[in-house]
């Protein structure tokens, strides 16, 4: 049985083993912090990204979709302040020359300090960051760490360099000329969808007629050169985020982020995860854009983390872009007969981060032993609508007819739902085979099926048993996926 310490490497171990995530290129010894869904982590990740997107577009009134390039123009990025701001303050030991995030290696002490029962120790240390952190004073932060004596984990030693800054934006040249010396061939890899949204903010408010308050939701990759990236999918280099734009009135923008809030809370509830798994964390070192924000955070096996930003971008982000690109960015608000530019409230989940979280809150080791046997499984308990598999067809044996009836159910529901056929093994390694991977029904298909047309349901996380008719089949499993 895993410990709370070790499962995390355990849910690693089974993504791997059940066809969830393998790293990426694995046969070149993998890639650092790139990693690739397979076939049942892409269905996984797929229904995820379809439950957000209908969520916050389908069922929303003033709520719309695109789906921008991964390219922007250059200008795009240094007009979001990403050029100049969107910097990671590093560290790096002399003597192993690893180099570590300031708060990376600060908050990992922390935890250390807790851990040992110095809570209040830890929390001064997080407090002393934060503010070093808010005021942009990095010889205060090395200073720190030379105070509470953080060494690196690699030599033991606390000889550290300054803390300088990293600019985690991937460039790559655009076209087939040679880069210029002005560096004018130069285009970025996306550090988040967000902008794709701000560019296109009247081309929608105009050909959709969209009213004020609105907003553009996007789902697509972001690429970051995480310089500590670890942490399975928690923390990768090329990611996906799911983001929506909330375009409101100047003045209005407390109540919307407080609107935002509850709803994104709600979502994630809807999740079926306990609200005692998620917490609030407001931030106190702002990022350029934000005028306030927090995240919500998830209890994954290694503590809190954030999973999603909640964030009150003001006008920065349309103005910026109105005095680059020199093209108005305003709205006319027929209701005040005033021209402004909206104040945005932004909420942006992570796709890999909440894969992530559901896989942590599914993942179950169970102690199945009678006095007789020892048995155990390892069942992923997925909420029906978000399973890779949602309905298993199982043949008992693979003579006497029973294959065809499998195949003609298979038939019937296949349009309707991902479903999976298997007619090898016994019955018992094909059950726990679904529960590793999180089907929530099986049907078995028996001799009696041929005389009475009804099938064994048997229930993932129950592992109860009942004999339904084979035309019921369809209506229990879409009942509980709808
Ligand atoms: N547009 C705002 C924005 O990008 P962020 O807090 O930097 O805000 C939003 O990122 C979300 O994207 C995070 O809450 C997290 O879920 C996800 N995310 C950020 N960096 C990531 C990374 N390196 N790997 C995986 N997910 C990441």
């Amino acid at each position: 049985m895993a410990t709370e310490t070790n499962k995390f490497q355990a849910i690693i171990s089974h993504c791997k083993e059940y066809g969830f995530i393998f790293p990426s290129s694995e046969i070149y010894d993998g890639l650092a912090a790139v990693y690739d869904y397979g076939q049942w982590g892409s269905e996984l990740k797929k229904n995820i990204r379809e439950y957000w997107w209908k969520s916050m577009t389908q069922l929303q009134d003033n709520i719309v979709g695109i789906d921008a390039a991964i390219f922007m123009h250059p200008t795009t990025w240094k007009a979001s302040g990403h050029v100049d701001n969107f910097n990671d303050p590093m560290i790096d030991n002399k003597d192993s020359k690893k180099r570590y995030r300031v708060d990376h290696l600060i908050e990992g002490y922390a935890e250390k300090l807790k851990a040992d029962g110095n809570t209040q120790k830890a929390d001064e240390l997080i407090a002393a960051m934060e503010a070093l952190q808010s005021a942009d004073d990095f010889a205060g932060l090395k200073k720190l760490i030379e105070e509470y004596k953080i060494s690196c984990a690699v030599s033991g030693t606390c000889n550290w360099t300054d803390v300088r800054q990293f600019n985690l934006m991937f460039a790559t040249e655009f076209g087939s000329t040679a880069s210029s010396e002005d560096g004018d061939n130069k285009v970025y890899l996306r550090p988040e969808t967000a902008q794709g949204i701000f560019v296109n903010f009247l081309n929608v408010q105009k050909t959709g007629r969209m009213k004020i308050p609105f907003g553009i939701a996007q789902v697509g990759k972001a690429f970051r050169n995480e310089i500590v990236a670890r942490q399975f999918i928690f923390r990768m280099r090329e990611f996906e985020q799911m983001e929506m734009q909330f375009f409101v009135r100047p003045g209005t923008e407390g109540e919307w982020y407080e609107y935002w809030k509850e709803t994104r809370m709600k979502w994630h509830l809807s999740l079926g995860i306990p609200k005692e798994h998620y917490r609030f964390h407001d931030h106190v070192k702002l990022a350029h854009y934000a005028k306030a924000a927090c995240d919500i955070e998830y209890e994954f096996p290694i503590g809190f983390k954030e999973v999603e930003g909640i964030h009150s971008r003001g006008d920065f982000d349309l103005s910026q872009h109105q005095q680059y690109s020199k093209k108005k960015m305003q709205y006319f608000d027929s209701e005040t007969n005033q021209n402004y530019i909206p104040y945005v409230i932004e909420t942006s989940i992570g796709l890999d981060r909440t894969v992530m979280m559901v896989l942590s809150e599914a993942y179950v080791e169970e102690d199945l032993s009678t006095p007789e046997k020892q048995d155990s499984r390892v069942v992923l308990k997925f909420p029906a609508k978000l399973a890779p598999i949602k309905l298993a067809i199982l043949p008992l044996t693979k003579k006497d007819g029973l294959p065809e009836i499998g195949r003609s159910i298979m038939e019937e529901c296949r349009s309707r739902f991902r479903c999976f056929y298997e007619e090898k093994d016994a019955i018992g390694k094909r059950y726990r085979r679904m529960d590793a991977l999180g089907t929530p029904f099986c049907i078995t298909i028996d001799h009696q099926t041929k005389e009475d047309n009804t099938v064994t349901i048997r229930y993932r996380d129950s592992m109860k048993q009942e004999r339904i008719a084979i035309n019921q089949i369809r209506e229990i499993v879409e009942n509980h996926i709808s």
